[in-house]
């Protein structure tokens, strides 16, 4: 394509239709690292909030490497992926230790830090230093996918590195930031998953997807990945106005959050063979009490499903449980960093 047509149409476009954004508005590379890693986990309406709030605790990197890592947790709370929160802090006391605090300034030092990969470190260069890496996210994705009615699975490598190939020779080198906001804005604006309006868009006269009337062919995946099936049985314990907690440390999902005492079990499990199992007698063994759910959900993560089922139990004798866990005042509960499941179960206590 001649003299960057396509890069020309979509700023013509993005001038007129763009979204104000405090990330937008700002070369400010650690605000817009920030951004970008929330914006992996939720969409603009709901980042904003997050955004907003990080920002105003921790204003900079060096606000951010010296903050506590469960500070950081809790303001990620919700947003799930709790690692992006741990590399965050990695990334930001390295970048305190590594750089005097200065964000790096290359692509190759920005993709060096922990917890940035392609998407990101090209997201920072980009927009913060005009620097002419192509920005592919999902929305990209299905934008070049459609005009140029690309084959490619983008779940593959042969995908990720013929849409970068691409990507990168559509920027105009005049205008690195704009072009790759701009793609991005068009995807999540225009170029909807579903039925978007061809006819409104500026780059209707080169898309081959419209012209063919295929656009709900793209963008092509190759397959999902496998999920796994997992079943949570949750305790919250109520005992004179103490309940129990414990923090998650194996190389798993959440670490570092807090739960209540958990059993998992290998298959769906009723009350009746829960209580049996030896995980619910470690815990409880012979003690009296009595039990009823209080919530049953089924929580959906990328590559997991947890069928949870949360019970409210009342013990008639005084608990002791195994070590490693917290017996704290129900008051407190809220201070403890915990995974959304787990605050979708105390809210409703
Ligand atoms: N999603 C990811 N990055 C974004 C950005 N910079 N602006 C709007 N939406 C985004
Ligand atoms: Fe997407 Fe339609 Fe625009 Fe092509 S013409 S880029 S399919 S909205």
């Amino acid at each position: 394509m001649s003299d960057f047509l396509l890069s020309t149409l979509l700023l013509d476009w993005y001038r007129i239709h763009r979204r104000e954004l405090p990330w937008r508005e700002t070369q400010d590379p650690y605000k817009i690292w920030i951004s970008e890693i929330i914006l992996q986990q939720t969409r603009v309406q709901q980042g904003l909030e997050y955004y907003n709030r990080f920002i105003l605790r921790f204003p900079d990197i060096k606000a951010l490497a010296a903050a506590p890592l469960e500070e950081v947790l809790k303001y990620w709370q919700g947003l799930g992926y709790y690692s992006r929160a741990r590399n965050l802090h990695a990334a930001a006391i390295q970048v305190a230790t590594l750089f005097d605090g200065v964000f790096p300034k290359t692509y190759e030092d920005i993709l060096a830090l922990k917890g940035i990969g392609t998407y990101t470190a090209a997201a920072i260069a980009s927009f913060a230093y005009d620097l002419p890496y192509a920005v592919i996210d999902g929305n990209v994705y299905r934008v070049l996918s459609r005009v140029f009615a690309l084959p490619t699975p983008i779940d593959t490598g042969r995908g990720k590195k013929d849409f970068q190939q691409l990507a990168d020779s559509l920027i105009d080198p005049r205008h690195p930031a704009l072009h790759n906001q701009a793609m991005m804005e068009l995807g999540a604006l225009q170029c909807i998953p579903v039925n978007p309006d061809c006819s409104l868009c500026p780059l209707h006269s080169i898309c081959v997807a419209a012209a063919t009337r295929t656009v709900a062919d793209y963008p092509v995946k190759q397959g999902k990945t496998k999920v796994r099936d997992r079943w949570f049985h949750y305790f919250y314990i109520e005992q004179d106005g103490f309940t129990f907690i414990r923090q998650r440390t194996a190389k798993d999902i959440w670490s570092h959050l807090y739960e209540f005492p958990l059993v998992e079990t290998e298959a769906r499990t009723d009350t009746a063979q829960l209580v049996l199992s030896d995980d619910f007698l470690k815990l409880f063994g012979n003690m009296q009490l009595t039990m009823e759910i209080i919530m049953e959900r089924k929580h959906i993560l990328s590559h997991q499903h947890i069928h949870a089922v949360f019970y409210r139990i009342v013990p008639l004798q005084p608990v002791s449980l195994p070590q490693g866990y917290l017996r704290i005042p129900l008051a407190e509960l809220d201070n403890y960093p915990v995974s959304r499941l787990t605050h979708l179960c105390i809210e409703q206590l």
